[in-house]
């Protein structure tokens, strides 16, 4: 009998693992984000560097480190202010000065000429400033409760001051300082804009009641508590279109000795709201150990998933593995990396070969050139 090559093996060309990689979503699955398809679902988490230039301008280096990981999905951009009243930090950008627009102007070409898409995000620190960037005035917030800890000078650490309650007559103006910075981030060039409602910022001062004694239609009732969040969204939804804007919540967060006495039931509430509003997305993190050491009530994102219907980014302590298992199990629709992409520029190409990745160098966090910052090598420097 004459030999007959082997027929392929059926058995070999259907085998579950090969059906189960072909048909789950994971990392690289692209997705509709608002306006925008995004190539894959790995975001740059916002970050914090302090190296904005004289007048918290961004600088040339920062469109170097943005358009270096352009390859993201999606990037966020550092916490970035809209009126000098929100300001809390040495070096941090603002999106609220000719000079600033024209200098994230910039920023986004690059990105978008390594065909990138990047979001601003942009916050108000509120009690967590200091007198001295506000010529001695006291920082606001919701009630005049201070934080334990320290604030970030230019005269180094300084303990946090009690600050001022704002007046009932005065929120507007602040929602009008959100609505002016999401019209000049347009003119920026940026792609969409991320409300920052998390980390005990002035919307998440708002949003709980370890912060927020209010008694007047902004405090109290966890619908009076969520008032600001969704109008500072509503506002700036106006000028962008919903689906190029996001909201960023961290419900066990303690950071910036925050408390809430029912945070499932605050952020349940607040999630709610956001899913009827239809946005981009919705960006929560996950309880760290840190919350836990601080008494906070740890409520992993996935307790949140099914009140939320559209796109869910979930952050922390995500790696590839966990980041593809939450996607293929529906508890996340994107994952956001943060010090990860501080030192991998090209994460998404180091996540597609499996590649060794750069460790981050937490001394060049915060401040400094661009040591830390553009230096960080891609894969074929690290090769060559
Ligand atoms: C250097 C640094 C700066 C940060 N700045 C911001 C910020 O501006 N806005 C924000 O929402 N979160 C900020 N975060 C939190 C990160 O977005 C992210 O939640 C955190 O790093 C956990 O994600 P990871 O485990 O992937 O690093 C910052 C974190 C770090 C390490």
């Amino acid at each position: 009998m004459p030999l007959r090559p082997k027929p392929p093996s059926p058995i070999l060309l259907s085998t579950p693992s090969l059906t189960a990689m072909s048909t789950e979503k994971n990392l690289f699955t692209p997705i509709q984000l608002g306006r925008y398809t995004l190539p894959n679902r790995i975001v740059m988490a916002p970050l914090t560097r302090n190296r904005a230039g004289e007048g918290n301008v961004p600088l040339d280096m920062h469109a170097t480190y943005y358009s270096q990981r352009a390859s993201a999905g999606l990037i966020i951009t550092e916490a970035t202010h809209c009126h000098p009243s929100g300001i809390g930090y040495p070096n941090t950008p603002g999106v609220h000065t000719p000079e600033q627009i024209a200098a994230w102007r910039k920023v986004t070409d690059a990105v978008h000429a390594k065909g990138g898409r990047i979001f601003v995000q942009l916050w108000h620190v509120g009690r967590v400033s200091h007198p001295s960037f506000h010529k001695g005035e006291l920082p606001i917030a919701p009630s005049a409760i201070a934080a334990q800890g320290e604030a970030m000078t230019y005269e180094g650490m300084q303990p946090f001051v009690t600050p001022r309650a704002l007046e009932e007559s005065e929120i507007p103006g602040i929602i009008e300082q959100f609505r002016q910075g999401a019209r000049s981030a347009l003119d920026a060039g940026f792609d969409g804009v991320e409300v920052h409602g998390a980390n005990g910022y002035l919307l998440d001062q708002f949003l709980r009641d370890g912060t927020n004694q209010r008694s007047d239609r902004y405090g109290g009732s966890v619908e009076n508590r969520a008032r600001l969040l969704l109008e500072v969204t509503e506002a700036i939804a106006e000028i962008w279109g919903r689906d190029r804007v996001g909201v960023r919540l961290s419900p066990s967060s303690t950071f910036n000795d925050m408390r809430d006495s029912n945070p499932r039931e605050t952020f349940g509430y607040a999630i709610q709201r956001l899913n009827e509003l239809d946005l981009a997305y919705l960006h929560l993190l996950e309880p760290s150990e840190s919350d836990l050491r601080h008494g906070g009530i740890p409520i992993p994102t996935r307790e949140f998933r099914p009140l939320y219907h559209g796109n869910l980014i979930v952050n922390w302590d995500y790696d590839q593995a966990k980041g593809n298992a939450a996607i293929a199990s529906g508890d996340a629709d994107l994952v956001s990396y943060g010090k990860l992409f501080i030192a991998n520029p090209d994460l998404p190409k180091r996540f597609a070969l499996n590649a060794p990745l750069n460790e981050p160098d937490p001394a060049t966090f915060y401040g400094g050139g661009e040591a830390g910052f553009t230096d960080y090598p891609f894969l074929e420097e690290v090769a060559a």
